[in-house]
């Protein structure tokens, strides 16, 4: 009965990141000592948008190597007023999602015990999905380009790529999370009356997949009409792949429906394990709030327990939640869910809870 070591690479990186972060090691350290069934080893490391600022670089040469010597990374934010976006995003989150081919991006969202949908009648039942979004290619594939700078007939491409691999590869995985969960229900978001070429090839892909997959009830919905039964019909959805533009918007949807950006999390996954997979909250850096000590750990907390149930640990994140969901039940929560507390008061909780359990 060997206890096992998980070795987490913690990159907290800018605005409230190394705040939600460090409260997510306090939380994962007490969780290992209460449970006594695995341990936990961190490796921080301070790369961010001032490293960038100095150096040039997100990442410092081969940084990438090192993360490979870990089982998972725990990532909190990446963005600076005085860095641009698109600079921020590839220098660091992106340049670490392509390298280790996490080409599933995976964001469940329900209700919280304790929290509130800003949608009437809509209970902690009654919204419960994972959103799995492509994460490598599509829209965000990186390809295009600009010409005639500055001139009027200044060009851009921003061209969209899609392979029959990279759908293929997403889908199965979506209809693998589909058949794990009670309504075995998948719907499979697209816009093919419009873009009538990748798309068409996803629906397509989708429609073969699926027939590995009889099990599992498919369901196709165009993105707009998505939105729209998103908010109207919430309890009609389970499980739901789209591509990586599409999920981006749908995800941030899922998450202000669920009462807050400040408690989802997600998941960069390589589901073939080759490389270490990356856990984030989906929240951004948060200039508005950085340094108030009023940053919401729970995304970054249900984060965590999303990397313990990746990481073989179903125990030990099925309690982390319970603890979560009980701090939040008690009313103990940050302002962006109506409350009072700080950073520090929420993690404190959870962990006096992890400890009473335990
Ligand atoms: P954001 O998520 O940082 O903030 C949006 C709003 O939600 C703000 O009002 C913020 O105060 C609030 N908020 C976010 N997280 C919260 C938390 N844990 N507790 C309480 N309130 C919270 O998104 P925004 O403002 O669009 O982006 C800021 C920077 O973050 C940009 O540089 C952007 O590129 C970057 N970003 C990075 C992401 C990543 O690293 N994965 C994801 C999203 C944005
Ligand atoms: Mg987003």
């Amino acid at each position: 009965n060997e206890r096992k070591c998980h070795k987490i690479a913690a990159i907290g990186a800018d605005g409230i990141g190394p705040e939600v972060i460090s409260a997510g090691i306090a939380v994962l350290r007490a969780l290992s000592e209460a449970l006594g069934s695995f341990d936990l080893d961190f490796t921080e490391y301070d790369w961010s948008s001032d490293t960038y600022k100095k150096t040039g670089n997100y990442i410092p040469d081969g940084g990438l190597d090192e993360l490979r010597k870990h089982d998972a990374i725990f990532f909190g934010a990446v963005g600076a007023p005085d860095v641009p976006d698109h600079i921020s995003l590839w220098g660091l989150r992106l340049a670490i999602c392509q390298t280790f081919q996490q080409y599933a991006n995976v964001r469940p969202t329900r209700i919280l015990l304790g929290t509130q949908s800003p949608l009437r009648n809509c209970g902690p039942r009654d919204l419960d999905w994972i959103i799995v979004r492509e994460n490598s290619e599509g829209e965000y594939a990186g390809q295009g380009g600009r010409s005639h700078r500055g001139q009027p007939w200044e060009t851009a491409t921003e061209v969209a790529i899609f392979t029959r691999h990279g759908i293929e590869r997403l889908m199965r995985f979506g209809f693998e999370i589909a058949r794990q969960r009670p309504r075995k229900l998948l719907t499979v978001v697209t816009k093919s009356n419009a873009q009538r070429n990748g798309l068409v090839l996803w629906d397509e892909v989708a429609a073969e997949v699926a027939k590995d997959f009889p099990d599992v009830k498919v369901d196709k919905m165009l993105v707009d009409a998505m939105t729209a039964r998103m908010v109207l019909a919430p309890k009609s959805l389970d499980t739901i792949v789209a591509t990586n533009l599409h999920a981006d918007i749908l995800s941030d949807l899922a998450a202000a429906l669920a009462g807050s950006i400040g408690i989802a999390p997600t998941s960069n996954l390589d589901p073939t394990r080759q490389n270490p997979s990356m856990f984030e909250p989906i929240h951004g850096s948060a200039f508005d709030i950085t340094g108030k000590g009023v940053a919401n750990p729970v995304a970054t907390f249900w984060t965590a327990a999303e990397m313990l149930a990746w990481l073989g640990e179903e125990t030990a994140a099925a309690e982390l939640m319970i603890c979560v969901e009980s701090v939040c039940e008690a009313g103990i929560v940050t302002a962006d869910l109506g409350g009072t507390s700080t950073t520090v008061q929420v993690t404190e909780a959870v962990i006096s809870e992890i400890k009473k359990r335990h």
